[in-house]
């Protein structure tokens, strides 16, 4: 019997919030703020994303980030993803953003995270989706970039749990941030960090024992370290992967080829998760949906990846404890 994935109660964390920014309002969010997009239509934009590695869908990426200007911009993003979420059945989400790719083009700090937290405290009220805040660090960019936005989130850090680390991979290793992260550690930040997504097992490595990362996202480069795949099973190491990301930025060819049932199997605490919807192809539902029919995962699979995001989710065990009864309702009823 095939896993009722529309019905699976959902924790999401890995999600890009200015990736679920829709071609539709990218183009309304141009016109209200008088925003000349390099694009026709939004069958243009769509046309465009087409991608043969991580960076060129980065470039794609930060260019359409750069409709966003004001508070009820972001809020119209994120409300956008919320009512996504709702309709996925995501009963919990931890959200990425990306300071850096909005202070640079000259909007304040604090008109992003107001804009953002807005959405989430009414997502939870309204919608009865908790929900955390990620920072992430443009790792492209300086150390000494990443320091000043860690000192500019200081005065908000009642909004945020973690700080995490993205973009660009390949040259730019985890040790580039070490300072930056024993910081934000020092002041109360969990830490995660994008690891093994393209880059070799060796930055798996050093985010775990330089960042002393909480959980690795992506992370299925492991499997080329046998001896770190055992490390992430002792350690149950959780890892945040987009299976239809990873096929966007050829990171493997087909989703069949993908090694998240390998994993799985090993032992590994693996979680599903969308990435950059609006320009994957895919909210977490159809992440899951498309796994589940391109591995063939069974019933205890798809349980078993849930119970690892709760497990994995920066929550506590109140909450987890109410998250675990929901699934359970569902693994009985299906
Ligand atoms: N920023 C948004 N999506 C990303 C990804 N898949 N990898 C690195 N940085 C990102
Ligand atoms: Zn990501």
């Amino acid at each position: 019997m095939t896993p009722n994935i529309e019905t699976l109660p959902k924790v999401e964390l890995h999600i890009h919030i200015e990736g679920s920014l829709e071609p539709e309002l990218m183009f309304a969010l141009a016109e209200r703020n008088g925003i000349q997009l390099p694009y026709a239509s939004v069958e243009e934009v769509r046309q465009a994303y087409q991608f043969s590695n991580l960076q060129s869908f980065l470039d794609i990426y930060y260019a359409g980030a750069c409709v966003l200007l004001t508070a009820q911009d972001f809020y119209d993003m994120t409300w956008a993803y919320l009512l996504r979420c709702q309709a996925d059945q995501v009963r919990h989400t931890e959200i990425f953003f990306d300071p850096q790719t909005h202070t640079d083009r000259g909007v304040p700090f604090a008109t992003v995270i107001e804009g953002i937290s807005q959405a989430l405290r009414d997502g939870e009220t309204q919608l009865g989706i908790s929900s955390r805040l990620i920072l992430c660090f443009l790792r492209h960019l300086s150390a000494e970039a990443a320091m000043q936005t860690l000192e500019q989130a200081l005065p908000y850090r009642d909004h945020l749990i973690a700080v995490g680390l993205d973009s660009s991979e390949t040259g730019h290793p985890p040790e580039k941030f070490q300072a930056v992260f024993d910081r934000a550690r020092a002041e109360g930040f969990l830490t995660v960090a994008h690891a093994g997504e393209e880059g070799p097992p060796e930055y798996i490595r050093q985010a775990l024992d330089l960042l002393q990362v909480k959980r690795i996202d992506h992370g299925v480069q492991c499997i080329h370290d046998p001896a770190l795949v055992d490390r992430l099973v002792a350690e149950q190491i959780p890892l945040t992967v987009c299976p239809l990301s990873n096929v966007k930025l050829c990171v493997f060819d087909r989703l069949e080829q993908h090694n998240l049932k390998q994993l799985l199997g090993r032992g590994v605490c693996v979680t599903v998760n969308s990435d950059d919807p609006a320009y994957f192809g895919g909210y977490i539902g159809e992440n899951f949906r498309a796994t589940q029919q391109a591995l063939n995962l069974d019933q205890e699979a798809i349980y078993q990846l849930s119970v690892n995001a709760i497990n994995a989710a920066f929550l506590d065990s109140a909450a987890k404890h109410k998250l675990q009864q929901d699934l359970e309702a569902w693994r009985h009823t299906h």
